[in-house]
């Protein structure tokens, strides 16, 4: 039987078509064959993008800005990650069969790899954007720390793979574009990592709109408190130190890493930021999918 070291530090593994965490490529039946249940509220992102802050979020939105009901579990028990499996550890889809509705789905999944199920059920999904190249930064201190990813080489290195889609999920530009499109044909709330920096409260409001709740300012509140990155970064329910550390070491780069908009800047060097805006005019360009990068 498979363990979980068989699968660390492994080269990812295409799945029709995209490069997959070698882990997770292995049970891809299962996952396309999952079934949904119409009142599943599916959260998606491409990785990196505030999965976790998200996450957290609208389960205290659905549980009224109850700290204590949010105290009830793990992150990774209250919003399963559908595609997730570590042999002999874990499996998000067993997770989630034994989950009570209405369900919190996580998924980084492409369009085209988010199983049938849900779009037959017309299932509200929220879709969380952040910029690329902060995206690309915390990846790489990600793919530091988590060993179900390959080892992710020098950034100078990293960089060039992620430009070109050759990191777990694949392309973060054909992710972010085809699911702006999406939703102008299925109820995708589509939100934007430093929206939610600028301004939590008002977009707190959204997903509460979006999800049918009415939510007064003081429990409003109350939930960008307890959402805060501080708040988060120090409780150990949705931190990631819960996941053993063969799995992710957090003295490689803790999971709460830094929560900031414009970090990037940090990081690219004048050349390296030149190629990527070059190459970030020709993918979108014919989107109009627009970020704000004035930080
Ligand atoms: P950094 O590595 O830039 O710090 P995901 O949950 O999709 O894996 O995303 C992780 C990123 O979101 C990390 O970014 C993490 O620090 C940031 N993050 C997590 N919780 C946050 C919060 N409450 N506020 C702001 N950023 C948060």
């Amino acid at each position: 039987m498979a363990s979980p070291k068989d699968v660390l530090r492994k080269s990812l593994k295409m799945v029709h078509g995209c490069p997959m965490v070698y882990a997770f490529a292995n049970n891809w039946e299962e996952v396309e064959q999952f079934r949904s249940r119409p009142d599943d509220i599916v959260i998606v992102t491409y990785p990196k993008s505030g999965t976790t802050w998200v996450s957290e979020i609208v389960d205290m939105v659905l549980n009224d800005g109850d700290v204590e009901k949010s105290k009830r579990d793990f992150i990774t028990a209250k919003v399963p990650m559908l595609e997730m499996t570590v042999p002999g550890v874990f499996s998000g889809i067993e997770q989630l069969k034994k989950t009570p509705s209405p369900r919190l789905v996580k998924t980084h999944l492409p369009i085209d790899l988010l199983p049938k199920s849900f779009w037959e059920n017309n299932c509200k999904m929220i879709y969380v954007a952040r910029n690329a190249k902060d995206v690309a930064v915390s990846y790489y201190h990600f793919d530091l720390m988590n060993n179900l990813h390959p080892l992710p080489g020098t950034w100078e290195k990293y960089v060039e793979n992620f430009m070109a889609g050759n990191v777990a999920y694949g392309s973060w530009f054909n992710h972010v574009k085809s699911w702006w499109k999406k939703k102008e044909e299925h109820p995708i709330l589509f939100l934007y990592y430093e929206d939610m920096k600028e301004n939590p409260k008002q977009e707190i409001k959204k997903i509460a709109t979006f999800l049918e709740k009415n939510l007064n300012d003081e429990i409003l509140d109350k939930i960008v408190y307890h959402t805060s990155f501080g708040m988060m970064k120090d409780n150990p329910l949705v931190n990631y130190t819960h996941i053993p550390n063969t799995v992710m070491d957090h003295s490689k780069s803790p999971f709460m890493r830094k929560g900031v908009a414009g970090d990037w800047k940090n990081h690219f060097t004048v050349a390296q930021n030149k190629k990527f805006d070059a190459i970030y005019g020709k993918e979108m360009s014919g989107s109009t999918l627009q970020f704000h990068t004035d930080f």
